[in-house]
């Protein structure tokens, strides 16, 4: 890394010209956004993305959202876009709602990773709104961190693993959302979900009738199955230990099978809702009991669920016990990434 700027609470913003310098000069940037830092590069300049895949790990045929400053930046890229996108476009940009798009051919091949579509946003962090602006060319950028490993929400839990990779860091402190924006298609006048977010199902019927929540999101997919998002095909967001998801509608069952599973192991962490932390500090042995947010707060455990995943690592726990929450609105969202980070191993009481 060159270069290291902090814009925190809106300081040295005039500073930004140095990370849109890295962009034009077709090298790499760690920058903020609203869902969770990215790892940055000119989407138009083919080798600036090559360093992107380089540096993630990540497989070739795993495409790349472009983010985008205003709507003029977006005809450079798409063609073709329905009335129901516009309206999607009108109520959700900027924001946390990615939508795949038919590309245009300046697009290059290894953003899309050969598709005819390209995924764009148009964030609502102010500092990624400059850079891109400042930069005058959109910008891909995949969750910063290695392939496989949980998206970075603050500079200090991806710095060991980025720092060596990229010109400049753009330090903005926490990301607002935590999780990755909402990633959907539309097919004729449905909208598909294929990776959910902040902006929820919930949100998105409001402005369509038909609104599909992709059955891969929740479930495991099954080997050479066609998927419309190649994301799903990954093994993602997860800690070095071994995780167990455990979701029950009755919160003493919950704590019940909690309490059970924790006995079998020699050095668990259990990662809790704050409501139930005093249960297992009470009726187990568990040394780390991590206090993941409020049960009826979604926004704070998905803010904190990324740097909780990276943490646990740090106790060398022989497991790593997880307390579900219900499958609505973002907690669908939450679910979707801790079924992820657990490989699927989940228990319902
Ligand atoms: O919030 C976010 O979306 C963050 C920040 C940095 O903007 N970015 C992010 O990018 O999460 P990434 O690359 O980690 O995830 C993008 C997801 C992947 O699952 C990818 O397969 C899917 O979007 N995707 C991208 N372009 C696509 C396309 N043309 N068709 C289908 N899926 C696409
Ligand atoms: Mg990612």
């Amino acid at each position: 890394m060159k270069n290291y700027i902090n814009v925190e609470n809106g300081k040295n913003l005039d500073l930004l010209k140095i990370a849109a310098t890295s962009i034009q000069n077709g090298n790499l940037i760690l920058m903020p956004t609203e869902t969770v830092y990215g790892l940055g590069a000119d989407g138009l300049n083919e080798n600036a993305v090559k360093k992107i895949f380089e540096a993630k790990g990540r497989k070739q045929d795993n495409p790349l959202i472009l983010h985008i400053s205003d709507m003029k930046m977006l005809d450079t890229i798409a063609c073709n876009i329905s009335q129901l996108e516009k309206t999607l476009m009108e109520k959700f940009w900027p924001g946390p709602l990615t939508i795949i798009l038919n590309r245009k051919k300046i697009v290059p091949d290894i953003v899309t990773g050969g598709l005819d579509t390209v995924g764009v946003r148009m964030p609502s962090n102010l500092v990624a709104n400059k850079i891109i602006a400042l930069s005058s060319t959109p910008i891909a950028a995949p969750s910063a961190n290695i392939s496989g490993r949980p998206s970075g929400t603050n500079i200090d839990d991806i710095s060991d693993e980025l720092s060596q990779k990229v010109e400049t860091i753009v330090d903005d402190g926490m990301c607002d959302i935590g999780l990755e924006s909402t990633v959907i298609r539309v097919v004729n006048n449905s909208v598909i979900i294929l990776r959910p977010g902040k902006i929820t199902k919930e949100d998105l019927e409001k402005y369509c009738d038909d609104v599909i929540v992709d059955k891969h999101i929740l479930n495991k997919l099954d080997d050479n199955v066609k998927v419309l998002s190649p994301g799903m095909k990954y093994r993602h967001y997860a800690p070095n230990a071994k995780c167990i998801l455990v979701y029950s509608d009755n919160n003493t069952k919950l704590i019940e099978k909690i309490c059970e599973i924790s006995k079998e192991y020699i050095s668990p962490v259990i990662i809790s809702t704050s409501e139930n932390v005093n249960a297992y500090k009470n009726n187990t042995k568990v040394k780390n009991i991590l206090d993941i947010g409020h049960r009826k707060n979604l926004d704070e455990i998905s803010k904190n669920i990324f740097t909780y995943l990276r943490k646990v690592d740090t106790y060398l726990p022989d497991i790593v016990i997880i307390e579900g929450v219900k499958k609505e609105g973002l907690g669908l969202a939450i679910m979707n990434r801790l079924l992820r980070a657990c490989e699927y191993n989940i228990i319902e009481v």
